[in-house]
Parts: structure tokens; sequence; C-alpha cells
């Protein structure tokens, strides 16, 4: 179980040339890329992604920053992809993100916060049928 993670390279990130350095870092510490697309998501589409969080403070802020330009999404395979890749991107606040972390180097806020990881194998499922059908994937 768990080899794999779903995760978000977010649109601030792209918009400001940092999607390819990002991959990089994902790349370089060990993760294979199954599926990858670049798309863009409507506030309903961001929504859907988000349902866990529905009625949360910052549910509508979240889904309109989601939701405001092209995203990158990709499947990632590894040993342990979640807790792993979750330890890799750091914490949601880029003002608690440890040296090192995708969060750190590239987040400016807990809403920019440059990229998402799966928070367990269970999401990861949902959320990898989400963004690719079977014959995208590797
Ligand atoms: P992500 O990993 O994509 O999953 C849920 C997102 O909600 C998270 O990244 C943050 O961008 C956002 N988020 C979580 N907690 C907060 C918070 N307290 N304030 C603002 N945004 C948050």
């Amino acid at each position: 179980a768990g080899n794999k993670t779903l995760t978000i390279i977010k649109p601030y990130a792209v918009k400001n040339g940092n999607l390819g350095a990002i991959l990089h870092k994902i790349e370089e510490s060990g993760y294979r890329f199954a599926a990858i697309k670049t798309l863009k998501l409507d506030k309903h589409e961001a929504e859907a992604f988000y349902q866990e969080h529905k009625g949360k403070p910052f549910f509508d802020d979240l889904t309109d920053f989601m939701s405001s330009g092209p995203i990158t999404a990709a499947i990632l395979e590894k040993e342990n992809a979640v807790a792993d890749f979750r330890f890799l991107i750091g914490a949601t606040d880029p003002n608690n993100a440890k040296e090192g972390t995708i969060r750190k180097m590239f987040a400016t806020s807990k809403t920019q916060n440059a990229i998402h990881g799966s928070d367990s194998d269970e999401s990861a499922d949902r959320e990898c049928d989400f963004f690719f059908s079977k014959r995208e994937r590797l």
C-alpha cells in the first residue's frame, strides 16, 4: 500500500515560472511521474476536488485561487509516497515550512502555498481518479 500520491502544482507557481524547478525537485527526490497534465479547473471543479474542506473558513479563498489559472496535476510513484511527499513539500503555512521543502522555497501564503499532496492513501486514490482516466496512467 501507499506507493502513489497525487500532486498539484498550484496556479501562482505555474504563472511565475517555477513549474520546471518544482518538477525537477520532485524527480530528484526519487518520485516517478506515472501521469501528468496541465489544465485549468473552474470554480465548481475546485469545490468538488476540495469537498472535504467544504464549510471551513478558507474554502472560498482556496477554491477561488485553485480556479484562477493553470495548474499541473501529476500522479507520483515511490514507496511510502503519501507520507514522504508531505515531508518533501513541508507545512501548509510556508512560515512553518522547514528549509529545503518545496513550500519553503516557492510558497508565499497558506492559500498560495505552491503545491498540494494527498493526505492519505484513500485521498490519493480519489484524487488520482479525479484528474486521470485509466488510459492516462502508466
Ligand atoms: P492543500 O494541501 O492543497 O490542501 C488544502 C488547502 O487548504 C491547503 O493546501 C491550503 O492551501 C489551504 N488551507 C489549509 N488550511 C488553511 C488555513 N488555515 N488558511 C488558509 N488556507 C488553508
